[in-house]
């Protein structure tokens, strides 16, 4: 299992990940559905912070890559802004729908953090909303220490918020 970055010639492979959260009601990649080059061309506009709104931090896209599929996506932010910092973090992260609870969603994480290491970003921000048991299981499985709580104004929740390093 490895991390693969976004590319052309993974389409087959996307589009077929893609439908999988789609099937499941998660509407997430549905504009790669309907434009997978389009698709692939903004995320490599945003690892290279192109068009970016002002005070945006540019993202690196990984997939999570096994005999030739693909698991699952994950957003690895370059830097920190105080809205990130509060909610949003460092990294995002999602797991196929039919491929979860099999220890891809740690196994995902663990490997973006030595992506994020190799970048120089030593200290790495996750936050989740306190419902989500799924991801504050990846995130302490992956040695997130709970730093603060607060109220996510994505989902009304209360968040937490985790350094990992
Ligand atoms: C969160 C998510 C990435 C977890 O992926 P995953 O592949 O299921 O994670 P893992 O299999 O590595 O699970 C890690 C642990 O969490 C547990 N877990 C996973 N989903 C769970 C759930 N819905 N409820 C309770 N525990 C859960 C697993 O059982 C495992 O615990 P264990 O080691 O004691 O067995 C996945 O559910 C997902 O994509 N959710 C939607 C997107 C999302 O919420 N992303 C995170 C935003 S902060």
């Amino acid at each position: 299992m490895h991390l693969v970055t976004p590319a052309a010639h993974r389409r087959a492979a996307f589009l077929e990940l893609a439908a999988d959260y789609e099937a499941a009601g998660e509407l997430r990649y549905a504009s790669a559905l309907q434009d997978f080059d389009a698709y692939v061309r903004r995320l490599e506009a945003g690892r290279r912070g192109d068009g970016l709104p002002h005070g945006w931090i540019p993202e690196a896209t990984f997939w999570l890559a096994s005999k030739g599929a693909l698991l699952g996506c994950a957003r690895l932010r370059l830097g920190l802004s105080p809205q990130l910092e509060y909610e949003g973090g460092h990294i995002g992260y999602d797991v196929r729908p039919s491929m979860r609870r099999r220890g891809h969603g740690t196994t995902l994480l663990r490997l973006v953090l030595i992506e994020a290491r190799a970048l120089a970003i030593e200290r790495v921000r996750i936050t989740c909303d306190d419902d989500n048991f799924g991801s504050i299981r990846v995130i302490e499985r992956n040695g997130g220490v709970l730093a603060d709580m607060g109220v996510s104004e994505a989902s009304g929740k209360p968040l937490r918020q985790y350094w990992i390093g």
